[in-house]
């Protein structure tokens, strides 16, 4: 049986989530295919032939991100009723983060889609704060562990997944909608520090969205940004100024390694009761399972 994997990552932590569910599900007996959406949106899959689809993104600001919303888009609708799951990738567990699909179940209704099954998985923050190696490999970890077990639930003993939604979460959901136009216009906004950067051109080279040309000795920017920090996560020198929100700005892949090193974590507090849940209760079918 045939499983469609669609997925849009910024920095690479959907990226890692995806790759662990094509592992799995290979290892059930299942036949994947990945369709990363920003090379598919020209060319739209014909999904009718899947027994399932899944739609895996990063959390923006409460939302998934429009590029994911503009693929829903334009599938194409389906005769009968399908259903599909959603995987969503944070850098907080917070039941917040849970209407972040609310915009994609309203679209891919309209396709005769419908959600059956949704798990959200944390990986370090590529904006806000850097969490420290220590925390982002315990997330990395659990998720690594949780992943076999949500795709047997799931795919195996058919046995789907609600996550709980607040009102609060669906009212910022909603609010924070006011965030994809802001992106264009702070996209304008970012800036190279020319005193840094090495003209490796990764920026540039690898936006999602091409918002980034390079002419006359100088970088410019348009108004397609996404916000997804992939320039400014991934520049080698942390050359790149992300506009207004540059307070906020994160660079440097974690290394999702053991480490020995002691690094203070200055943000111990930040949603220490959600990382708890959120912990305690993957550790807990961990546990239970081996
Ligand atoms: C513009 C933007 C908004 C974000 N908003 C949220 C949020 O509302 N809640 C959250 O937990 N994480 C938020 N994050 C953090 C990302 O969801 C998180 O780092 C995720 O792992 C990134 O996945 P990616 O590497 O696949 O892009 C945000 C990141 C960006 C760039």
């Amino acid at each position: 049986m045939k499983i469609a994997l669609i997925y849009f990552s910024g920095s690479g932590n959907t990226n890692i989530v995806v790759s662990k569910y094509e592992e799995s599900l290979k290892n059930l007996g299942f036949e994947v295919s990945k369709f990363n959406i920003e090379n598919s949106l020209d060319k739209i899959p014909n999904l009718d032939s899947f027994y399932k689809v899944g739609f895996f993104y990063p959390i923006h600001g409460f939302n998934s991100p429009n590029i994911v919303v503009k693929f829903a888009k334009k599938i194409e609708k389906s005769t009968s009723k399908r259903n599909y799951f959603v995987v969503m990738v944070s850098g907080e567990p917070l039941n917040l983060n849970h209407s972040s699909n609310s915009r994609l179940i309203r679209v891919l209704k309209k396709k005769n889609y419908y959600l059956e099954s949704e798990y959200h998985y944390v990986l370090g923050y590529n904006l806000v704060f850097r969490h420290t190696e220590e925390k982002a490999y315990r997330m990395y970890d659990v998720m690594e562990k949780i992943i076999p077990l949500d795709t047997k639930e799931y795919f195996v003993e058919n046995k789907t997944n609600k996550l709980k939604r607040v009102f609060l979460g669906s009212f910022l959901s909603f609010l924070l909608r006011i965030q994809f136009p802001f992106y264009k216009v702070n996209g304008k906004l970012f800036r190279i520090n020319n005193k840094k950067c090495i003209k490796c051109m990764m920026c540039m080279n690898n936006c999602p969205v091409h918002n980034i040309t390079y002419s006359k000795n100088k970088f410019h920017f348009s108004s397609k940004c996404l916000m997804c920090a992939r320039c400014s996560f991934s520049c080698p020198k942390d050359a790149v100024r992300i506009g207004i929100l540059n307070f906020w700005r994160v660079n440097g892949k974690y290394k999702y390694k053991p480490t020995s090193i002691q690094e203070v974590d200055k943000h111990s507090r930040y949603c220490k009761k959600s990382f708890k849940r959120y912990f305690d209760k993957a550790e807990e079918r961990i546990n239970k399972a081996q």
